[in-house]
C-alpha cells in the first residue's frame, strides 16, 4: 500500500474509491444478490471503507486540528458530512451483524427475537445512502478530472505501468 501511495497518491484513492463505490452499489440490491451475499458482501465493504477512511487519513487529521479556528466552511460541511456517513455506515454494519441470518450462524450464534435491529438497519440505510449521494455529488469535480485524465491515456500492455498516471501531477481535493 505504502508503495503504491509513494507512486501516486491519487491513482490509489481513485481505485479503493471505485472499489468502495462498485461494493456499495452491490450492498445496497439485496435483492439483487441475495442475503448470502449481501451479508458477506456488507462486512467486506465495511472494510473496503476503513482503507478508504485511512487513505484519507492526513485530510481527515489536519481539519480536526484547524476544525474551530482556520477551516473553511466548506471543509467543515464535508467533515460533518463524512463524520455522519461513518457513524451511518458503522449503524448499518452493526445492526445487520445484529440481525444475520448467515453471518451470525457461521460461529455458532442465533439473531435475538425482535424486529428492532432490522427497523434500525433498514432506516440507517436509507438515510446512510442519502448523506453518500451528497458525498459524491460534492467530489464530483475530483471523479470528472480523473475520468478526462485517465480517457486521454494511451492504451498499455497489461501489468505495466503507465507513465503519464504515474507521472500526473496530484488532483486538488478542496479542503
Ligand atoms: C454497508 C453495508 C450494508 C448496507 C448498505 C445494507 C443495506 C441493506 C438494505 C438496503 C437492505 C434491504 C432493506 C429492505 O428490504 O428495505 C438490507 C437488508 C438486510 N441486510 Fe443489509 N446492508 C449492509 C450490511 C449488512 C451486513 C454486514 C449484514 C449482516 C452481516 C446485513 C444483513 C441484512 C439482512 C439480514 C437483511 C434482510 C432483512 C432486512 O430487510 O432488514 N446487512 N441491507
Amino acid at each position: 500500500m505504502d508503495a503504491l501511495k509513494r507512486r501516486n497518491p491519487n491513482l490509489t484513492n481513485l481505485w479503493v474509491d471505485v472499489l468502495v463505490f462498485a461494493g456499495m452499489l452491490a450492498v445496497f440490491a439485496p435483492g439483487l444478490t441475495g442475503l448470502l451475499i449481501h451479508e458477506w458482501l456488507g462486512l467486506a465493504f465495511g472494510v473496503t471503507a476503513g482503507v478508504h477512511v485511512l487513505l484519507h487519513w492526513q485530510w481527515i487529521a489536519g481539519i480536526t486540528r484547524k476544525f474551530f479556528t482556520r477551516a473553511s466552511w466548506g471543509a467543515r460541511f464535508n467533515y460533518l458530512l463524512n463524520a455522519a456517513i461513518f457513524i451511518g455506515f458503522t449503524v448499518v454494519i452493526f445492526s445487520g451483524v445484529m440481525e444475520s441470518r448467515f453471518v451470525l450462524q457461521t460461529f455458532g450464534l442465533n439473531p435475538p427475537d425482535e424486529r428492532t435491529w432490522e427497523l434500525l438497519h433498514r432506516l440507517s440505510a436509507d438515510l446512510t445512502l442519502f448523506l453518500t449521494a451528497l458525498h459524491i455529488a460534492v467530489h464530483w469535480r475530483w471523479i470528472w478530472n480523473w475520468v478526462k485524465k485517465l480517457r486521454r491515456l494511451p492504451r498499455r500492455a497489461p501489468g505495466t505501468v503507465s507513465q503519464p498516471v504515474l507521472a500526473a501531477g496530484p488532483v486538488k481535493i478542496e479542503d
